[in-house]
């Protein structure tokens, strides 16, 4: 049985499936309401975006307000690693918009964004043309809005205040954008993943989307392989799939490999023995400690040096804040700058207390999750190169990203 989902339909290298192929192929979309919002939450469905957040009950805590919402579909993809959301929008850009006037209609929205990274050009043009394809009133109640190429740009407080101000820096959660949002008003922000397996599942039922996955696990998912893989890109699989199933697919690895980084830069390192058999299923790496994210399975070779690409990952990650809270300004920096001193001076005692110290102490301090995701991921580096670490040269191994 094919896996294929979200990606089935015309070949991908046909670039966007125009409206009327998609309608004829899948059927018109139905019109959503309160029973959506049920059938969501029986459906299981998490979101695609990174914190894999009950999607059913996002809809419901919005709903439950007597504003009407604020839709922003989150294509903002600024996960260096991630390629998933810009290929569904690039091919299936109605399979997006389905979803998001689906969540329109349902929540009673006034207004629906779709937020696109400003360096995905291609699938700007898609969503664009999707858009200008739709009928009344539906074109109208929709806009695009560019997301700066930050990587914060696409947590979703950014994406709130990008519509509000035009300056996509974080704002202190709670309150919720889904219970205060882009103009005070409730606002459903959902990764475009999400929306398309929500354009899906209104079509064809909860039952039918659990009836996908192995192992416990439910739906499918789009995986991102990159690093030392033979077919680098996108793939779609059962959630559940191991990730040696999942590399499989791709022709397996290009390489000998000492580690998986999973989950992208806010994701966590894995020592390549262990990373084999972890299923790609949200709550099942939940279990043990790690983090799917945004479906990222970058795959680390042997060749390269573990200490000096953690301390390249903590500098973006540093660099990347919107530097408006302590955890980000003073923390990130010096946990970077101590990262980056082991991998160009070597290892020396003081920098990796410091390391491990300020690793913990910077964790749940910030507005949002940005110092949270960037200590959990540098955690995971102090464990799975811990020999590394303990003994690393004084010498920076120059790498490329
Ligand atoms: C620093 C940071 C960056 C994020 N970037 C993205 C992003 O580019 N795209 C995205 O969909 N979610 C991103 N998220 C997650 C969003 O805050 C939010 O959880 C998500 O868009 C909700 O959609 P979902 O429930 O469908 O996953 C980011 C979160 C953080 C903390
Ligand atoms: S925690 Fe960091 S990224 Fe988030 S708002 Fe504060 S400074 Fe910006």
């Amino acid at each position: 049985m094919s896996n294929l989902r979200l990606l089935a339909g015309p070949d991908l290298s046909s670039g966007a499936e125009a409206f009327a192929d998609h309608n004829s192929r899948l059927g018109a979309s139905p019109v959503g309401g309160r029973e959506l919002i049920d059938t969501l939450t029986r459906s299981g469905m998490t979101g695609r975006g990174g914190a894999s957040f009950p999607v059913g009950h996002k809809w419901q805590s919005v709903a439950a307000s007597k504003r009407s919402a604020v839709v922003i579909a989150n294509g903002a993809e600024g996960e260096p690693q991630s390629r998933k959301d810009r290929l569904l929008m690039t091919t299936r850009p109605h399979l997006v918009l389905d979803g998001a006037f689906l969540a329109a209609r349902t929540l009673r929205a006034k207004q629906v964004v779709i937020y696109v990274g400003d360096q995905h050009q291609a699938a700007w043009a898609a969503m664009a043309r999707a858009l200008a394809e739709r009928p009344e009133p539906e074109r109208s109640l929709a806009r695009m809005a560019a997301a700066p190429h930050r990587y914060v740009a696409g947590e979703s407080s950014a994406a709130v205040h990008l519509v509000d101000s035009g300056v996509a820096t974080p704002i202190t959660t709670p309150p919720h954008p889904r219970d205060r949002g882009v103009a005070g008003a409730p606002t459903l922000v959902q990764n475009v993943e999400t929306l398309a397996h929500v354009a899906l599942i209104a079509r064809y039922g909860d039952a039918w989307f659990r009836s996908a996955g192995r192992r416990g696990a439910i739906g499918t998912l789009l995986v991102t392989l990159a690093g030392a893989v033979k077919r680098p890109g996108v793939v779609e699989v059962e959630a559940g799939t191991t990730i040696e199933e999942a590399l499989a697919i791709a022709g397996g690895i290009s390489e000998p490999s000492t580690a998986v980084l999973l989950g992208g830069y806010f994701g966590a390192w894995v020592k390549a023995s262990n990373a084999s058999e972890l299923p790609l299923d949200a709550a099942a790496l939940h279990a043990q400690g790690l983090s799917l994210g945004c479906g990222v399975v970058g795959v680390h070779p042997a060749s390269r040096c573990g200490v000096c690409d953690t301390a390249r990952i903590m500098r973006y990650l540093a660099t990347e804040s919107s530097a408006q809270c302590g955890p980000c300004f003073f923390g990130l920096r010096a946990l970077s700058d101590a990262c980056s001193r082991v991998a160009e001076r070597g290892t020396n005692r003081e920098d990796i207390a410091r390391l491990k110290r300020w690793s913990v102490e910077v964790q749940g301090r910030g507005a949002c999750k940005h110092p949270d995701g960037a200590v959990i991921f540098l955690r995971s580096a102090l464990n799975t190169f811990s020999d590394e670490f303990a003994a690393h040269p004084a010498h920076w191994r120059q790498q490329p990203a």
